[in-house]
């Protein structure tokens, strides 16, 4: 089904994981899409042309602002932006001493699993300036486009169920649930102008990050859910490919939670 025939899109944090899944649906579903992440080799790789693959740090608001004007040289304008780039933990954030005092309570030891008190100011603003300025930086530039051409848009935003739930680090969760406040704000603001904003949160997906683990701890964390098992990154691309295009069009403000039944909204 080509659903999104004649959108141009923009998947951010695109070379791998969730991006990567979610830049190839919206591209098997008929959009030109820009594959935009820090690692630009990687994401020129993803899709063939007429799609594109651009070196965007989220990060750099000069290196966004590069990469938002080429998409407009190369398809004319934006119609959505799925805003995908995250980084769960950073040098400096506290995590490092967090799995070394939890291995030690799992081993029995009567100590405090901590990470607030380990946390750097350096640790902390690279997560929130990668996973959600980062998406601001985005949004910015990509609203600015669809503002000039004045035929809306529409804007999916990647959170986490940890937005929620609260369950990963503490600057992770903090940036997802910011992300989320941001969704139903940017909904309000640009509702006038045609431009939806919605999220997806989901829960475990399958991805780089889960395959280094061993089998029981990704068990564990699979039987949180009423599938028991991990979320294919397919299957959030399709959540994000509903709510880019027409079937969501009386969707805005909305978070779609993926999470295979670990609980009801
Ligand atoms: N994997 C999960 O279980 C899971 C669950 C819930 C939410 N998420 C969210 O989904 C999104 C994708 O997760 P993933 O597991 O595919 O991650 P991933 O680490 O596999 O991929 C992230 C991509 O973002 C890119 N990136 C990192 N920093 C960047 C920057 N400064 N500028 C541009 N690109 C940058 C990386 O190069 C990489 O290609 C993230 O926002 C993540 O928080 C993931």
């Amino acid at each position: 089904m080509e659903r999104l025939t004649g959108l141009r899109a923009a998947v951010t944090g695109g070379a791998q994981g969730i991006g990567e899944a979610i830049a190839k649906r919206l591209a098997a579903e008929g959009a030109r899409v820009a594959v935009l992440d820090l690692n630009g080799e990687g994401a020129a790789r993803v899709l063939p042309a007429p799609h594109i693959g651009l070196a965007c740090d989220v990060t750099d608001s000069a290196s966004v602002d590069k990469a938002f004007a080429e998409i407009k040289a190369a398809f004319g304008g934006i119609d959505v932006l799925v805003n995908n780039a995250g980084i769960g933990t950073a040098p400096g954030d506290g995590m490092d001493k967090y799995y070394v005092a939890q291995a030690e309570q799992a081993a029995g030891k009567d100590v405090f699993a901590d990470q607030t008190i380990h946390c750097e100011d350096t640790g902390w603003l690279r997560v929130l300036d990668v996973t959600l300025n980062g998406a601001f930086r985005c949004t910015r530039a990509a609203v600015r486009l669809m503002a000039e051409e004045g035929i809306g848009g529409s804007i999916v935003n990647i959170g986490s169920t940890a937005a929620v739930k609260g369950n990963g680090p503490v600057p992770y969760c903090v940036a997802k649930a910011g992300v989320i406040g941001m969704t139903r704000a940017m909904a309000r603001e640009f509702a006038g102008r045609g431009i939806r904003v919605n999220a997806v949160n989901p829960g475990a997906v399958e991805t780089p990050i889960y395959a280094g683990l061993p089998e029981e701890v990704k068990q564990a964390v699979a039987d949180d859910s009423l599938m028991r098992r991990l979320a294919s990154p397919d299957e959030v691309a399709g959540a994000v490919a509903f709510l880019a295009g027409s079937d969501g069009s009386f969707a805005t403000g909305s978070t779609v939670t993926v999470n295979g039944g670990a609980w009801f909204d």
